[in-house]
């Protein structure tokens, strides 16, 4: 059993308002509380964080090693395509993450193409909707099993 951390970017607390024709109708509640059921029958515990500011997705990472976490799964939303900040953040603690992203990033705007994560990331979902969050979530079962268990 390990602790999983949910982290979600900025305007990511608007799901289901923001812009439903790119980014769906399902809100952040319920999406956490997929992944958090889904967490549970995998034996896991899932903590889940949204966030506007930088700095305090910065200092909830840098929190994850004191408080076990084993695996992140992170929607860093915009802050994808300009947190040097939050990138650091996250391979300083060097714990595994696993980049989600609702919408295809790569069949969008040029600038959305380029993300901080992904080269540092375990692994990256991207353009599936909230699915790909759960699909995240069995990912990091997966890395947490380790190769000779999957
Ligand atoms: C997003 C894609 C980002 O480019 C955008 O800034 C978001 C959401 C997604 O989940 O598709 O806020 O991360």
């Amino acid at each position: 059993m390990s602790r999983l951390l949910l982290l979600n970017g900025p305007n990511m607390n608007l799901l289901g308002e923001r812009e439903p024709d790119l980014y769906g109708v399902v809100t952040l509640a319920s999406i956490e509380e997929r992944c958090a059921r889904l967490a549970g029958e995998l034996g896991h515990t899932l903590e889940c964080f949204q966030s506007n500011a930088e700095h305090e997705l910065i200092q909830r990472v840098q929190a994850a090693p004191g408080g076990g976490i084993g695996a992140i799964v992170v929607n860093p939303a915009a802050f994808t395509h300009s947190s040097i900040a939050l990138r650091d953040a996250l391979t300083a603690v060097g714990i595994p993450f696993i980049e989600v992203h609702l919408s295809n990033v790569h069949g969008r705007e040029g600038f959305r193409r380029r993300s901080y994560f992904s080269a540092v990331a375990a692994g990256v979902i991207s353009g599936l909707g909230p699915i790909g969050y759960e699909l995240a979530i069995r990912a990091a079962d997966a890395l947490l099993r380790g190769p000779e268990r999957n």
